[in-house]
């Protein structure tokens, strides 16, 4: 809504510039035929003896001014264009938009009512669940798990079956619906520099050979102590928590010697978003298993 100046603004505006377009046929109708002269000249000459005629503009050109003036007075009647004043139509930008909402929401549910009562499986085989899934992935998924799905640094693979909280149809619908937060603490302090070091070759000896002695068992204790209660005493993880396994040389952030080492010093907290709100239960049980797909040959 406009105030009164803005609203009384536009009201003047608006008439003033169409009164100015007829105002203006008629005074272009007028000066076409100058008094004395049988067609009508702009007073300009050139070389003496070229002049600009200034013949009237056809009578069709004229009407269809004069219609688009009509036009526009009818519009202003039946549509609102006049400041905050509403056509006798009652259309409004906002009625159309929840018509159309509406609309489309009717069509959803025709569509979604289909697969009610599908189970997991048959969602996965279904393939224009399937398809919808692929879309519904595309619009809210892909951003930060990309579009085939394969993740990145701190946004997990979805195509492996290595599963932070649980590859399960439920797990992931309960993924989607409340979000997640992975929270690894920052313990450089507790660790100090020397611990760091040796944490970091025992974590990396778990997948990968070559790592000093000295250091993997001094790191093994330190695990122990600091790490087992939540990636567990055989580092296998824990779904509950959200801890990645430490032992399968997948990796969230990644597995070199740096990024360990700065997972350890920072700590780190994936979050990802809750669906609940956008999503309705229907989509979120499809995208769950499209996800689900995305692992299977
Ligand atoms: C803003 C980025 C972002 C968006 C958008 C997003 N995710 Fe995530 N998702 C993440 C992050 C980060 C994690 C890991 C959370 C953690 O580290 O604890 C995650 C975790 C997951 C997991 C758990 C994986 C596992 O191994 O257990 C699933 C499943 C998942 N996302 C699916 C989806 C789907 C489906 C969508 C779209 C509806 C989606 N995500 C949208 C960032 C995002
Ligand atoms: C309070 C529970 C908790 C403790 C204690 C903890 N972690 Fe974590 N750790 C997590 C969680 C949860 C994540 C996943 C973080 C995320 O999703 O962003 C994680 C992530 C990691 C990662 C990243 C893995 C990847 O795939 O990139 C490494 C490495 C790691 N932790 C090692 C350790 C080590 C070593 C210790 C002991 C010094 C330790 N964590 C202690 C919960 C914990």
């Amino acid at each position: 809504m406009l105030n009164t100046f803005w609203n009384i603004f536009v009201i003047v505006l608006t008439l003033a510039s169409i009164a100015g377009c007829w105002w203006l046929l008629q005074w272009t109708k007028g000066i076409s035929n100058r008094e004395g002269e049988e067609t009508g000249t702009t007073g300009h000459v050139w070389d003496e003896d070229l002049v600009e005629l200034n013949n009237p503009l056809p009578r069709w050109w004229l009407y269809l001014f004069h219609l688009t003036i009509v036009f526009s007075l009818v519009y202003f009647v039946l549509y609102p264009s006049l400041g905050n004043l509403g056509g006798t139509l009652g259309w409004t930008q906002e009625g159309q938009y929840a018509e159309e909402m509406a609309a489309a929401g009717e069509a959803q549910q025709d569509i979604f009512s289909r697969f009610a009562g599908a189970t997991p499986q048959a969602l996965v085989a279904d393939a224009e669940a399937m398809g919808i899934g692929r879309r519904l992935f595309g619009n809210n998924c892909a951003m930060c798990h990309g579009s085939d799905g394969a993740g990145g640094p701190g946004f997990p693979d979805l195509t492996d079956k290595d599963w932070l909280y649980g590859g399960d149809h439920q797990s992931i619908v309960t993924t989607l619906e409340n979000g997640r937060n992975g929270m690894m603490p920052a313990l450089g302090d507790a660790l100090g520099e020397q611990g760091v070091r040796e944490v970091t070759a025992f974590v990396m000896s778990l997948s990968a050979n070559g790592q000093d002695e000295a250091l993997v068992n001094a790191g093994s204790q330190k695990y122990g102590m600091f790490c087992a209660a939540c990636h567990g005493p055989d580092a296998g993880g824990n779904q509950a928590l959200g801890a990645p396994r430490l032992s399968d040389d997948i990796w969230l952030y990644g597995g070199s010697e740096e990024i360990i080492a700065q997972t350890l010093v920072q700590g780190r907290a994936g979050l990802m978003p809750a669906f609940s709100e956008s999503l309705s239960a229907e989509q979120i049980r499809i995208l769950a298993a499209y996800v689900q797909s995305l692992s299977q040959p």
